[in-house]
């Protein structure tokens, strides 16, 4: 078989800057419970909205029905999330430990020995109370950090700030409030964070990791579903979710099944766009749910919403909005400049009519904002305008592997595609195979070859936390210590390189070529530059390849090159918490690296040659 690369630049094109990046939903608690570092699981007693009885879970008492009583009422000092408990001491001569309350956070917390903890609580007791604060092991006997605060008898509420310094590892801690005294005591919004987020905004720094060492180049956010709702009053609102964390209502994804107290908020999702050095892509509901619509003719309100909520990220600061944004701490406004109208609506009976008219008040107010259409314009013109349109695609390893020539007959004068979605599932997928990795491999090298009609490319799901795996497969897979990423996430990995580098023709001869799939890039790193090969082996067998490349204006060097490979003993492969590195890239030097070279390619296998210029 033969791999040629025709490397003459005037055949070279750029591929845009912003080619891959990551798509964060809040499915699969990769918010709330997952990069969100906040260990307090409802920690406003919230979560069954504004109703009392509220639904306290996971929250539960220290003590028993005689000496302690809960519930919740509507006494809380923020009137957006107005749900207390209300916490009554029945002993008089109390257990030796108190009574109280406690939290498990999401699925027990990861507490560290050595590390320190912020501790806020609201409380409002009308008699002067002690209470010990303390983590412990999930059946409370463990003390892992613990302190006493003295509470002076009021009316008011009261905030409490306080640090814990845990002597002890425990990975399904609980927090609990504790107290010998008799009487009444409410508390509201109880937060627990670590101190050590991720530049101190709030993420866990582990899981963020992952996402620098892919470079994405955009962030899009927060869904997906989520966006959308299975009804409209469940959709996510970014007017609900910025300003003080205490004030924020909270809401439930009906479409994944909980609540979320949305501390992870608009804000916060711009904040880590700009960490991560990637561009903002905000989604924005379009006045559509799963199962419900606003009709075009009443749409106007929603309109405003997000022309408020663009001021919120692009304003001055001293605009309405923006300054709301500086009093969060970023004066400067957040490069937000691509927007998504709604999520997977086109063809619902508003979609086109309300597309419309979010589409001319942004184009107005916001002419450098590109704006993605929900409609796939791959195979047809679409009969509204648009900058982008979304494409998502999951499906069985062959048909992804096939769809590497899906954009090769889109016509390159209509807008420019955005696969923002795209994955192997089902079938073979596995929980994240290394089969279907190399179908996706197959397909972004397709994507690389025809990125001068497609914009941007993202993989979906990006993060599952196994205690509540509502979509399979996804890129990255934790709990409330641990992670790993699967074959997908790793693939990925031998793309970073590509946003923002030229492609060069390639063409495969071979009778193996129904199984094989290749692209080839340059780049510079460091002031070096590389030539970078890479080569999708779908087969069972392993395939010798003549990789002969010509038009190069420097030689090959074979000091600084490198072989990357992407394979496994057995194609349905995944890695796990216990094997988190069964199937990874393998690199080594490229001994052999010239114009012209001879090369393996395992079974099943991606693989990157990487020659040194
Ligand atoms: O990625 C999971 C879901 O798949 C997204 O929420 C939705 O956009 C698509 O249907």
């Amino acid at each position: 078989a033969t791999v040629k690369v025709d490397a003459t630049p005037e055949l070279a094109r750029k591929i845009p800057d912003t080619l891959f990046g990551v798509f964060f939903e809040e499915i699969n608690h990769a918010g709330a419970g997952g990069i969100w570092a906040e260990l307090v699981s409802n920690r406003g007693f919230e979560a069954g909205g504004p109703h009392t009885p509220s639904n306290i879970h996971p929250w539960s008492i220290v003590g028993d029905d005689s000496s302690i009583f809960v519930a919740t009422d509507r006494s809380s000092c923020f009137s957006r999330n107005i749900v207390a408990l209300r916490m009554e001491v029945l002993c008089n001569d109390c257990p030796a430990g108190g009574v109280g309350i406690y939290n498990p956070g999401f699925w027990g917390m990861n507490i560290e020995d050595g590390k320190t903890y912020n501790l806020v609580i609201y409380v409002k007791s009308p008699e002067t109370a002690d209470l010990t604060v303390s983590l412990t092991s999930p059946d409370g006997l463990q003390n892992l950090a613990s302190i006493n605060l003295k509470v002076a008898g009021t009316s008011n509420w009261t905030k409490l700030e306080q640090k814990l310094v845990a002597k002890g590892t425990n990975r399904t801690s609980r927090l609990q409030i504790t107290t010998h005294n008799k009487g009444v005591i409410w508390f509201d919004q109880v937060s627990l964070m670590p101190a050590d987020t991720y530049k101190g905004h709030g993420f866990r720094s582990d899981l963020i990791s992952m996402l620098l060492d892919l470079k994405p180049r955009f962030f899009r956010f927060p869904g997906g579903c989520f966006v959308e709702g299975e009804w409209l009053r469940n959709a996510f609102r970014w007017r609900e979710s910025i300003g003080p964390w205490e004030e924020r209502p909270g809401h439930f994804g009906d479409v994944w099944h909980y609540w979320t107290d949305d501390g992870l908020g608009y804000y916060e999702y711009l904040q880590l766009s700009e960490d991560l050095g990637a561009a903002p892509i905000w989604v924005f509901n379009n006045g559509i749910s799963h199962h419900d619509e606003v009709d075009t003719a009443i749409i106007a309100p929603f309109v405003k919403d997000v022309l408020d909520g663009l001021e919120f990220a692009k304003g001055s600061a001293n605009s309405t909005w923006g300054s709301v944004r500086a009093a969060m701490g970023h004066p400067e406004p957040f490069p937000l400049k691509y927007v998504a109208i709604g999520n997977e609506d086109c063809g619902k009976k508003h979609y086109r009519g309300n597309y419309l008219k979010f589409y001319n008040a942004i184009r107005d107010a916001y002419p450098d904002i590109q704006m993605i259409s929900n409609c796939d314009g791959s195979s047809r013109r679409l009969d509204h305008p648009a900058d982008l349109f979304d494409f998502h695609v999951y499906t069985d390893s062959k048909t992804l592997f096939s769809m590497m020539n899906e954009f090769d007959s889109t016509s390159r004068d209509g807008p420019k595609a955005f696969v923002s979605e795209y994955a192997v599932w089902k079938r073979d997928a596995g929980k994240g195979s290394l089969l279907a990795s190399l179908a996706e491999a197959a397909f972004l090298t397709g994507l690389e070859r025809n990125s001068d009609i497609v914009q941007m490319a993202s993989y979906a799901p990006l993060f599952v936390n196994t205690n509540d795996r509502r979509w399979n497969p996804d890129a990255i897979v934790f709990n409330t210590w641990q992670h790993y990423g699967t074959p997908s996430y790793w693939m990925q990995t031998l793309f970073r390189e590509s946003s923002g580098a030229m492609v060069h023709p390639i063409t495969i001869n071979s009778r193996y070529s129904n199984s094989l799939a290749a692209s080839a890039i340059t780049w510079q790193d460091s002031g070096n530059s590389f030539l970078r090969v890479k080569i999708v082996n779908f087969g069972w067998h392993a395939v010798i390849v003549r990789i002969a490349t010509t038009g190069l204006e420097a030689s090959v060097n074979a000091v600084g090159s490198a072989v990357t490979v992407l394979t496994s003993d057995n194609v349905m492969d995944e890695n796990s918490f216990s094997h988190p590195e069964k199937v990874v890239p393998v690199k080594r030097q490229l001994r052999n690296a010239a114009e012209y070279m001879r090369v393996r390619l395992a079974p099943h296998s991606l693989t990157s040659f990487d020659l040194a210029l």
